[in-house]
C-alpha cells in the first residue's frame, strides 16, 4: 500500500525561539511550491521554541512535534513536560526514545514504552526510535537489539494504536557523523521491523510509517526513500538549514 512520505526534523538543543521563528519563516516559501499531500513535514524544536514555532507555522503545512516527554499527565516531576502540555501547544507529534535519551538520559525500552502509552493517550502521534549501536552492528546483533527496543516499546499496542506512529530506525553509528546507512543495511532493518509490526499488528504494519534516521543529507535522502520500506526521514543536522532541510523533503517527492 502507498504510505505518504514523513520528513521529520529534530532540531535537538538548537534554537532559540526567535531563531525557531526565523527558521520557519526562511522554510515557509521553500515549502509552497510543494505537494503536500504526497510528503507530511514536520519540525521538532526544543521544548521553549514550541510555541513560537506552532504560531510560526500557521498556514505552511508544517506540523509541530516536541523531542520527547514525561509519561504522566501531571504530578511532582520537577523538569518534566507531559503529553497533554505538547498538545495544548499545538504539538502534533512526538519522538520518544531518541537514542541520545537513551545513552545520555538514561531511558529504557520500559521508560520508551511508558512515554509511548502517554503520547498516544493524549491523543498525540508517537515517534518511536530504534537502532543499535556500532558495537552492537559489529557483533551482528544489530536484529536482536532492534526486535527488543521494538517488542519493548510497542508490545502492548492494539492495532488501532500502531496504525498512528512511526517508527524511526537510527543506526547510532550514523548519528551526527557524516556515516550513513547503505540503501540495502537500511531497507534491510526495515523490512524486519516491519515483520515485528505485523506480528504485533497484522495489518496495521502496512500503515506504519518506518523513518531512517542518521546523517540524511539532500545528496543520500531520495535514493534512501525510494527503498519499498523507507517511509521518511528523521532528520538532525541538516534540519536546522531551510534550504538543506527542503532539499531532503523533495527527495521524497520523487
Ligand atoms: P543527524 O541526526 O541527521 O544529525 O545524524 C539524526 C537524529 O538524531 O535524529
Amino acid at each position: 500500500m502507498a504510505r505518504t512520505k514523513f520528513i521529520c526534523g529534530n532540531w535537538k538543543m538548537f534554537k532559540t525561539a526567535g531563531e525557531a521563528r526565523e527558521l520557519v519563516r526562511q522554510l515557509a516559501p521553500l515549502m509552497a511550491g510543494l505537494a503536500r499531500r504526497t510528503v507530511q513535514v514536520a519540525i521538532a524544536p526544543p521544548f521553549t521554541a514550541l510555541a513560537s514555532a506552532a504560531e510560526a507555522i500557521a498556514g505552511t503545512g508544517l506540523e509541530l512535534a516536541a523531542q520527547n516527554v514525561h509519561w504522566e499527565a501531571q504530578g511532582a516531576f520537577t523538569g518534566e513536560v507531559s503529553a497533554p502540555m505538547l498538545k495544548d501547544l499545538g504539538v502534533k507529534h512526538c519522538i520518544v526514545g531518541h537514542s541520545e535519551r537513551r545513552q545520555l538520559f538514561g531511558e529504557t525500552d520500559a521508560s520508551v514504552a511508558k512515554k509511548t502509552r502517554a503520547v498516544l493517550e493524549a491523543g498525540l502521534l508517537p515517534i518511536v526510535c530504534v537502532g543499535e549501536t556500532l558495537a552492537e552492528r559489529e557483533a551482528n546483533e544489530t536484529m536482536a537489539v532492534v526486535e527488543r527496543q521494538v517488542r519493548g516499546a510497542l508490545g502492548g499496542l492494539s492495532a488501532a494504536e500502531l496504525r498512528t506512529l512511526t517508527v524511526a530506525y537510527e543506526p547510532v553509528w550514523a548519528i551526527g557523523t557524516g556515516k550513513t546507512a547503505t540503501t540495502a543495511q537500511a531497507q534491510e532493518v526495515h523490512a524486519v521491523i516491519r515483520g515485528l509490526l505485523r506480528e504485533l499488528g497484522g495489518g496495521a504494519a502496512d500503515e506504519v510509517r518506518i523513518q531512517y534516521g542518521g546523517s540524511v543529507k539532500a545528496d543520500n535522502a531520495a535514493e534512501l526513500l525510494a527503498q519499498p520500506d523507507v517511509d521518511g526521514a528523521l532528520v538532525g543536522g541538516a534540519s536546522l538549514k531551510a534550504q538543506d532541510f527542503v532539499a531532503i523533503v523533495k527527495g521524497a517527492l520523487r
